[in-house]
């Protein structure tokens, strides 16, 4: 998977995406990915990439210009299965959207900044606006990042069978059963007998059992 990110802040990426799993995906020729500085496409003398809302109203709104040219460029290049712009008024990130999403070939992440991006590259560019939360971050540079990292794991091969993404919490719409190593007994702490047990299906049976209890005491919304 290519992933092209536009940002004007390409160096906040540094370090998430040099560590652990997105470093070895990419590595491993998984995943590309391509940081680009917005203001690098801009064609203003003194390289603005934000002005003052029509109408009025606090806060700078990004230009046309720079973004529209920066995703024509790529296009040019490829065809892009998604168009994203990271904004906390977009559909709410879940298992589901990162599962969808990392069946794609080549996308595009749209990190916005001030009051947000004219309107008419919301309306000519982008195919889908996705928010992590209920929050308003500075930027959309660290939800890309975790829209990447959500993404990326789930590429085949990406991580081991051990690591399997197929048990994490939400695969299922269920949280994920508890989990414990050693030692066993930590001053008088135990380990529930079932796992020191040996019998599989049994464990299976117990772990799938938790999972369901636990959704319904923290997520019951997840099992409707
Ligand atoms: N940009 C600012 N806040 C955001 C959020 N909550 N999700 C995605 N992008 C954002």
């Amino acid at each position: 998977m290519r992933i092209d990110i536009l940002t004007l802040f390409p160096s906040l990426f540094d370090g998430p995406f040099s560590e652990s799993m997105i470093k070895r995906a990419q590595a491993a020729g998984y995943a590309e990915i391509h940081l680009h500085d917005i203001r690098d496409f801009s064609t203003d003398k003194h390289k603005r990439v934000d002005d003052y809302p029509f109408g009025g109203g606090a806060g700078m709104v990004m230009m046309i210009q720079p973004i529209a040219d920066a995703i024509d460029s790529l296009k040019a290049q490829r065809t892009y299965d998604h168009i994203i712009y990271l904004t906390p008024d977009g559909q709410t990130l879940n298992q589901g959207i990162a599962n969808h999403l990392s069946l794609s070939g080549n996308i595009i992440l749209l990190c916005g900044h001030y009051k947000g991006i004219d309107q008419r590259i919301r309306e000519h560019y982008i195919t889908d606006e996705i928010s992590i939360g209920d929050y308003v971050l500075t930027g959309g540079e660290l939800a890309a990042c975790v829209l990447v990292d959500s993404i990326v794991r789930l590429i085949p091969g990406v991580l081991s069978d051990e690591e399997s993404a197929l048990t994490d919490s939400f695969q299922d719409n269920l949280l994920a059963p508890p989990i414990y190593t050693r030692p066993s007994d930590y001053n008088g702490w135990q380990v529930p007998d079932i796992l020191l047990s040996g019998h599989e299906a049994k464990i299976e049976e117990w772990r799938m059992q938790q999972a369901i209890e636990r959704t319904k005491k923290l997520r019951p919304d997840l099992l409707k």
